[in-house]
């Protein structure tokens, strides 16, 4: 696993990278007064609404609403995640990656990934050697071409054919087990000889590989019959199962300009999918769809559509990724599910009914909600009083893991129709005594995320103007004023501020890359998106100036802390004032009331 990038690298590849220049060598940018114009990349038009700030170091299209830094823009654009981009941009600023956020254990990684790359061409080769292999990849409907753009492969029917291959010596073979390619013989049994076997045998193998296309991992899949039918790489250091998703690389490769993203159940689905033309799906490795999963998804696309196969077993997984895709259903997104008919997976229905049918059906996947509300219903007997206090019931804890926004929202309208119940008074029930998750879960985070930043007030404007012009900030006299005010957002405001002060040559762009990783961060950059409230920075100053004593005055704990703080500042306080001060300021430090 790559390590962190240290935020100071970040700071300095996005100061010292120009997103003019980036967004320029990639479409065609037209100078338009102190900004450039372009048709937007995001979505098809005829005439410009895609701007370019050199100021900010900002992109914005007003039409579909793209924007962002140009760490953000070759995410969006090249489809990178971001220690790609990271990486994309370092190395064109000729700065090296600090160690830190190289490969840890560096060495030892590198090692594995060579292992690993090894052992594919040597099964792409036995591919190519054994007509048995051969003959059943024709008779699944694989052909060479595909096979090839997912490096499939053979392990003979042999317990030792790659051992003999790569592990001559001790050195070898400790890597070959590390990387899960051979394991270690039980020695116990005192007539069986210590020593190591081929963990694949007799299967076609298909490389999971990353973002970057080095293979991590195989499934194996038992040519013919055989138990068990897919043997799986164990979590090695490349590899952890819930992580990784099969097909990505080769999704991304098709370059195909995604709308979405499909999830399937085998590796087989996904290799016949993309050969019948439907280069988007990718599959878990036989593990239910993790939040990590669906988080690497949502950086490549907004939508998801998962695809079950009819049978009970699907069903089941179906529901399990419906709740853990929960807490990720937010604004902009969509997360829809597919059931294919009894007794059909993805590779024997694109073999029966070809690309146009599939992706027809595709188009009448279900929404999430709708799922959510059936699947429930199904549990309840909607005919009576109980039976729809049973559906609010069930439906409750899935409500409380969702975040706020137009997703809750929809679905509590769907479930008071149901229920028959006035959608207000029905809200209030679910949300009754909620208590404040505490948990690691990204939902609770996300919840406070969209109420922390506030909205269309006067702190969102202060944030909007650090945002939009952060060495304004810089000039802003007793900040300190905020520090009592404890409405909702001043916390970011405050940071935002701080952060443009500590900050030698702060750009909207390398402050908005500070928030990342935080819940925060689409809503500021959101903020950092919209039209400035004034023109320069001059006018800057002293707006945002104004905006923080009004916000002080507002918010602050009443006039008295600021009076003391002010004296604080010009003369000095005398025992019982710092001791009132204390005070004042511990009262506001105890936790807000629970919401
Ligand atoms: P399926 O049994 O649905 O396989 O398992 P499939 O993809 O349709 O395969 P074919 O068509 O019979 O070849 C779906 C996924 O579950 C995992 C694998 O990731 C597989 O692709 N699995 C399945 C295992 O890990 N082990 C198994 O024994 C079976
Ligand atoms: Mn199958």
């Amino acid at each position: 696993m790559p390590g962190r990038i240290p935020q100071t690298f970040i700071d300095e590849i996005v100061t010292r990278s120009d997103v003019v220049e980036i967004i320029g060598s990639r479409i065609t940018l037209k100078k338009a007064g102190r900004e450039f114009k372009a048709c937007c990349p995001f979505h098809s038009e005829k005439t410009p609404s895609f701007w370019v700030s050199p100021e900010k170091q900002f992109y914005h299209c007003f039409g579909c609403g793209a924007h962002g830094t140009v760490v953000g823009f070759l995410m969006q654009y090249e489809k990178l995640e971001f220690p790609e981009a990271i990486a994309a941009l370092a190395e064109r600023a000729g700065l090296e990656l600090p160690r830190e956020a190289q490969d840890t254990q560096r060495s030892g990684s590198v090692d594995l990934y060579d292992v690993m790359s090894s052992a594919t061409r040597f099964f792409e080769q036995n591919l190519k050697d054994h007509e048995r292999a051969r003959e059943y990849l024709a008779h699944r409907g694989i052909d060479v071409a595909t096979a090839q753009t997912f490096a499939l492969g053979y392990a003979t029917d042999s317990w030792n054919a790659l051992l003999n291959r790569f592990g001559a010596h001790d050195e070898e073979r400790r890597r070959l087990l590390q990387a899960g390619l051979i394991i270690e013989r039980d020695s116990k049994g005192a007539e069986r000889q210590a020593g190591f076997y081929d963990r694949f045998r007799d299967r076609l193998m298909f490389p999971i590989r990353d973002g970057r296309g080095r293979v991590l991992a195989f499934g194996g899949r038992i040519i013919d019959a055989g138990e068990p039918k897919y043997l799986n790489s164990p979590e090695t250091p490349l590899f952890h199962k819930g992580r990784e998703l099969y097909g990505l690389y080769e999704a991304r490769q098709a370059r195909a300009d995604f709308k979405r993203l499909l999830i399937v159940e085998g590796y087989m689905d996904v290799v016949r999918l993309h050969q019948a033309g439907i280069t988007f799906a990718v599959a878990t490795l036989g593990t239910a769809t993790t939040q990590e999963h669906l988080n690497k998804i949502f950086r490549i696309t907004s939508e998801v559509v998962f695809c079950f196969d009819g049978d009970r077993a699907g069903r089941q997984a179906a529901w399990r990724a419906l709740e853990n895709a929960l807490p990720l259903a937010r604004d902009g997104r969509e997360l829809k599910f597919m059931f294919l008919p009894e007794g059909q997976d993805p590779d024997t229905l694109i073999a029966a009914d070809g690309r146009e049918k599939f992706e027809a059906r595709l188009l009448t996947a279900m929404p999430m909600s709708e799922y959510l509300l059936s699947h429930l219903s199904q549990q309840a007997d909607l005919a009576h009083v109980d039976g729809r206090a049973k559906l609010a019931a069930l439906a409750r804890p899935l409500f409380l893991r969702m975040p706020e926004g137009i997703y809750r929202e929809l679905l509590a309208d769907r479930l008071a129709a149901e229920i028959r119940m006035p959608a207000a008074k029905l809200k209030e029930l679910l949300l009754a005594g909620a208590p404040r998750p505490v948990s690691q879960d990204p939902a609770p985070r996300m919840r406070r995320a969209s109420m922390s930043v506030g909205r269309g007030n006067l702190l969102t404007q202060a944030i909007g103007l650090v945002l939009h012009y952060p060495s304004a900030a810089r000039a802003v006299v007793r900040p300190e004023q905020l520090d009592a005010v404890d409405t909702p957002g001043a916390p970011v405001l405050r940071e935002l501020l701080a952060q443009a002060r500590d900050t030698a040559t702060p750009s909207t762009a390398v402050i908005l890359e500070r928030w990342r990783e935080r819940p925060e961060f689409s809503r500021l950059t959101d903020l950092a998106g919209e039209t400035p409230l004034v023109a320069d920075a001059k006018a800057a100053v002293s707006e945002l100036q104004m905006a923080i004593e009004k916000i002080a005055e507002a918010h602050g704990p009443g006039q008295r802390v600021n009076e003391l703080l002010r004296k604080a500042q010009e003369q000095s306080l005398n025992f019982d004032e710092k001791t009132e001060l204390s005070n004042l300021l511990r009262a506001k430090g105890r936790p807000a009331k629970p919401a």
